[in-house]
């Protein structure tokens, strides 16, 4: 098992908050860390409504101000070397947990320059800053940890999907910047020892999550009475996987950087983070519908099938998702747990209360 890390008291900068996953993190960072000092980067990019990062970053200074641990948020891109570089010099981090990123499978069809700037340059100018943070005997960033995806399993029909697994059949953009980030890690853990773990994540979803992935987007579609459209007709399963798991799996992680293990390894190691029980789609609507109508979201006679529309598969899309998550409970000793009734109904209490 890995180096152990202790977080209390120490400087973690974590690039990508206040977006959905960074805003859980410092949040539980901050109740964690005790004497601590947490810092947010983010660019705030319009990808999706700037008001859920600004509410996601209220609740993370309301968090602050009743723990022992400081926050500082920094407003600006991990694209910006020049930024970047002055952050790691005057905070010093001694973790680092690179989230920030341009997030979507979709998306990255019509806007790819944004994927090669964020994705690539910015994860390249973070594994820069890492690698010199160690100059002149300086003790430097004690463990990076970095946010890769369940969509570089792209073409494979091997499920559950293993790290073991290949990973060089992208079907999306988005899936190559998040392959190369890993190949990127790999190579700066090896020629500069920086301890570095990529975690590929599974579908998360959750309160204050992102209005771009299926469960919200069809929350707000349901909600205004239109139909939302179920792709491969239905056929499709999803590893999904509740905030409060990843955030729990992110915390072990960042206390455990890997270590070399011999001269043709680096202290480098890639996880699945997923829920590892994946769900039909469609099971997955009736669900969400259900708990949308336990919250009055929906009204009690709302007639799902009035309100689905059947299509094909989508380019950049994948069928099923599956994590194999034996290696991640082996070295931290951590599956996550919450059922999908549970979590969306979590989801769904949230949203009645943040759109009224
Ligand atoms: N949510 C998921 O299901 C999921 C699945 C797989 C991988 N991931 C990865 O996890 C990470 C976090 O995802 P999320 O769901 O919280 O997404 P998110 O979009 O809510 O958060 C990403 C944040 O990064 C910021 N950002 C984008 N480009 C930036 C840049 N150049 N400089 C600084 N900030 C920038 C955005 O403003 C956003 O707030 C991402 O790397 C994403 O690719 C998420």
């Amino acid at each position: 098992m890995g180096k152990k890390i202790e977080t209390e008291g120490k400087t973690i900068l974590v690039t990508g908050s206040p977006g959905f996953i960074g805003a859980a993190l410092v949040k539980r960072l901050l109740r964690e860390c005790g004497s601590g000092h947490i810092i947010s980067l983010d660019n705030m990019c319009d990808y999706y409504d700037t008001a859920l990062k600004e509410h996601r970053l209220a609740g993370i200074e309301k968090a602050s101000e009743v723990c022992g641990a400081k926050h500082t948020f920094i407003r600006g891109s991990i694209a910006d070397s020049v930024l970047i570089r002055r952050v790691f010099e005057e905070y010093r981090p001694d973790i680092v947990v690179n989230l920030a990123a341009q997030a979507g499978v979709r998306y990255s069809i019509d806007h790819p320059d944004t994927y090669i700037e964020s994705n690539i340059i910015g994860f390249y100018n973070i594994l820069e800053a890492c690698r010199h943070s160690y100059d002149n005997g300086s003790e430097g960033v004690r463990h990076l940890v970095y946010a890769s995806s369940s969509s570089v399993y792209g073409g494979n029909t091997e499920i559950p999907y293993s790290v073991e697994d290949k990973t060089d059949m992208p079907v999306s953009l988005y899936a190559a910047t998040k392959k190369s980030d890993e190949l990127l890690a790999y190579a700066y853990s090896k020629l500069y020892g920086i301890p570095a773990t990529g975690l590929r994540f599974f579908t998360v979803y959750g309160p204050a999550g992102r209005p771009d992935m299926f469960y919200y987007s069809a929350t707000e579609k349901l909600r205004r009475g239109d139909a939302i459209t179920l792709f491969n007709y239905g056929n499709c399963r999803r590893d999904f996987t509740y905030i409060d798991d990843i955030i729990e799996g992110l915390l072990r992680v960042l206390k455990s950087a890997p270590e070399e293990n011999g001269s043709l390894s680096a202290a480098h190691a890639v996880y699945n983070i997923g829920g590892g029980n994946p769900v039909e789609l469609t099971e997955f609507v009736s669900v969400l519908t259900e708990e949308l109508i336990r919250a009055g979201i929906l009204p009690e006679r709302f007639d799902l099938t009035e309100h689905v529309r059947m299509a094909g598969m989508q380019p950049g899309d994948m069928t099923e998702t599956y994590a194999d998550t034996e290696a991640f409970e082996r070295d931290f000793g951590f599956t996550p747990e919450t059922e999908i009734r549970a979590g969306l109904r979590t989801f769904a209490e949230w949203y009645s209360m943040y759109v009224q």
